[in-house]
């Protein structure tokens, strides 16, 4: 008898795989695949379940994601799994897939990046060197706006910052996949004063609760301060209150692909955001 476990590892096509390592192979980004190299076996789960698409709003990045050609993307509540049909690496790599996913809030902003460089750029101190900008991607997921920046802009210092350590490695997947080199860093800045000044930084569908959101605004109220460019992706969700907007700034508005509607019930539209002075 097959077991459901099987039936996921029969499923998953040799190519993602191929694919991966042709590129792993070439790629000179060599501290990406030293990171990497510690986590063959969650990168080999990432491989098995998710697929390479260019199917969003920014078709110039390839990006893991798990979509609806994945099995798993059909497994509801992954983290209730306990019945012995997913393996326990698959079950923990895939508790919290928020890394997975690519946001609305998300596309909306790398599609910004990719489209408004010298607007981004323009915004900027006189006195900040074009070659030496500093980037952070706060709660970056998949890793596609610090990837949009870093492709945009090669000579500035990109930064992809994720509290869960499996979408780090996805991140650090990504950016090999797409030939870039990014710094990806796995904690939780937001629980402590900003230690590094960053020119600008990215902020792609992290109000999903109240709770985070007042977190961020104080924290990037903060940043602001100390000189950042601060743009956040967001489609309407909970966390951007009244309160909120006040900070905001709208800057652009974009329409979703219907795939990304059909997966946000509802959101047919997302903003890109200024982040203000008070
Ligand atoms: C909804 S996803 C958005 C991911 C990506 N920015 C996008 O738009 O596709 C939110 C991400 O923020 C991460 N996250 C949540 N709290 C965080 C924190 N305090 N610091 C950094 N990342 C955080 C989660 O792990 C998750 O990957």
């Amino acid at each position: 008898m097959y077991s459901k476990a099987l039936f996921f590892t029969r499923q998953f096509s040799n190519s993602t795989k191929e694919i991966w390592e042709r590129f792993l192979c070439n790629s000179h980004r060599t501290l990406l695949k030293r990171f990497l190299q510690n986590y063959h076996d969650v990168t080999n789960v990432i491989l098995k379940n998710t697929e390479i698409t260019r199917n969003h709003l920014t078709p110039e990045l390839k990006l893991f994601l798990l979509t609806e050609n994945c099995p798993l993307y059909h497994e509801p509540f992954i983290d209730k799994r306990i019945d012995g049909t997913l393996d326990f690496l698959t079950r923990n790599v895939f508790q919290d897939p928020f890394w997975s996913i690519y946001w609305p809030g998300g596309q909306v902003l790398a599609r910004f990046i990719l489209d408004e460089k010298e607007r981004i750029l323009g915004s900027m101190t006189q006195n900040v060197k074009k070659d030496a900008i500093r980037i952070l991607d706060l709660g970056a997921g998949c890793g596609a706006a610090a990837i949009a920046a870093k492709l945009t802009n090669k000579m500035s210092k990109i930064v992809a910052n994720d509290i869960s350590k499996v979408a780090c490695i996805a991140i650090a997947m990504n950016a090999i996949l797409n030939n870039v080199d990014i710094e990806v860093l796995w904690e939780n800045l937001l629980e402590k004063p900003l230690e590094d000044s960053y020119d600008v930084i990215f902020v792609g569908d992290l109000l999903y609760d109240e709770e985070i959101a007042n977190t961020l605004m104080t924290w990037l109220g903060d940043a602001h301060e100390r000189g950042a460019q601060i743009y956040l992706g967001d489609p309407g969700r909970h966390g951007l209150s009244k309160n909120f907007k006040k900070r905001l700034r709208l800057i652009r508005r974009y329409s979703l692909p219907e795939n990304v509607r059909k997966e946000n019930h509802g959101y047919d539209m997302a903003t890109v955001w200024k982040f203000n002075q008070t």
